[in-house]
């Protein structure tokens, strides 16, 4: 696997940007991160060729160079997904009572995730989140901020990720919170374990059936 780092830039588009305009813009730059935000490589995929990627066929990570408190952004479908390594540090915080009070989907009530993510860190282990990461406001690609911070990117910050289009936030489990433009947690594509240390995007383990397209919005 050979790292790709993304420049730092900016990925803000013009305010008056329809749905459409802003997915073609976050598509068209992911892998970028905010100047403040903690730096994002966008890795090349074990495996699939182009044609393969292109036709949202499985995408196989490799997780070792993935170090606790870490993202990598990998392409599925066009589309840039987080993988982030989530410390138990990390992970203490997506249970705690004051975040919790914070969301607006705390228990994943919507059908944004497969069943086996519908949990409190939305994901098959805990340590590893996997989130399709497009604001579900207009597009945008939120960015990493993985530590709490008491001014940036907000006051009283707990950790997660914030798109900088319009101010949504997300926690580390990708739930969106209370008050933001964005109406829904960030979706969950299917994935499996291939081994311990091998995740394959795009494939559900064998007892699932999860079809991505049946997502109430991306
Ligand atoms: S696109 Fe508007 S807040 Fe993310």
């Amino acid at each position: 696997m050979t790292p790709d780092a993304a420049a730092p830039t900016s990925a803000t588009p013009a305010p008056e940007g329809t749905r459409r305009d802003f997915l073609f813009l976050a598509t068209g730059a992911f892998g970028v991160v905010g100047t403040a935000a903690a730096l994002v490589p966008l890795v090349a995929q074990l495996e699939p060729d182009a044609s393969t990627i292109a036709a949202g066929g499985p995408v196989d990570v490799d997780l070792k160079p993935v170090a606790p408190g870490q993202m990598i952004i990998v392409r599925w479908r066009s589309r840039p997904v987080f993988i982030v390594n989530r410390p138990d540090k990390l992970l203490s915080t997506l249970q705690s009572p004051q975040l919790v009070s914070l969301l607006s989907d705390p228990d994943s009530q919507n059908h944004q995730q497969p069943d086996y993510a519908q949990n409190w860190h939305r994901s098959i282990k805990p340590e590893y989140g996997v989130l399709v990461g497009i604001c579900t406001h207009l597009g945008c690609i939120p960015q990493f901020y993985p530590n709490p911070s008491p001014t940036t990117p907000t006051a009283a910050w707990l950790g997660g990720y914030f798109c900088p289009c319009h101010g949504s936030k997300y926690d580390l489990a990708g739930r969106v919170y209370k008050g933001v433009p964005a109406p829904y947690n960030l979706p969950v594509p299917p994935y499996r374990f291939v081994n311990d240390t091998t995740l394959r995007i795009g494939e559900n383990p064998p007892d699932s059936s999860y079809d991505f397209d049946s997502i109430i919005q991306l």
